[in-house]
């Protein structure tokens, strides 16, 4: 399992977090940055872990903003990504379950530390169900306009 993270400015405090819980528990992961709270443009670190984990480089990814919108509306322009905004434990783990969610996203100035833990921890070891679930991914992914 390897995982590619990032942030912007309004997500670097979670993402630093997040990377402490990553190597608590031994999952390895690159950083594709912000490096610091100074002001960043989302949408460029957002592409760079969806193009990270679409090109097959990286099995998942996760994305951290201010709220977690603008990093999951980004990601998901990206061929092959399902992002999922989740600032709850069972959103995670659904979707994961149903949705075979690829990138997780989340907002710094939404949550606290401790619940973005649980859920990366959730997210993190719940696997894909496949059977009626695989078919709507399928119908998903064949959706371009
Ligand atoms: C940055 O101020 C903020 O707009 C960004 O972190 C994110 O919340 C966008 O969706």
């Amino acid at each position: 399992m390897l995982v590619a993270i990032g942030s912007d400015h309004g997500g670097f405090r979670l993402k630093e977090e997040i990377k402490l819980f990553l190597n608590e528990n031994g999952i390895a992961f690159r950083d594709f940055g912000t490096n610091s709270t100074e002001s960043v443009d989302y949408p460029d670190v957002s592409r760079a872990v969806a193009q990270a984990v679409s090109g097959g480089q990286y099995d998942r990814g996760i994305i951290v903003c201010g709220t977690g919108v603008g990093v999951s509306i980004a990601a998901n322009k990206v061929k092959g990504i399902r992002a999922a905004l989740c600032h709850d434990v069972y959103s995670a783990e659904m979707s994961r379950a149903h949705n075979n969610a690829n990138v997780l996203t989340m907002g710094e100035r939404v949550i606290g530390f401790g619940l973005a833990r649980a859920i990366v921890a959730k997210w993190m070891s719940t696997e894909f169900e496949g059977g009626r679930h695989a078919r709507r991914v399928a119908m998903i992914d064949a959706l371009v306009e």
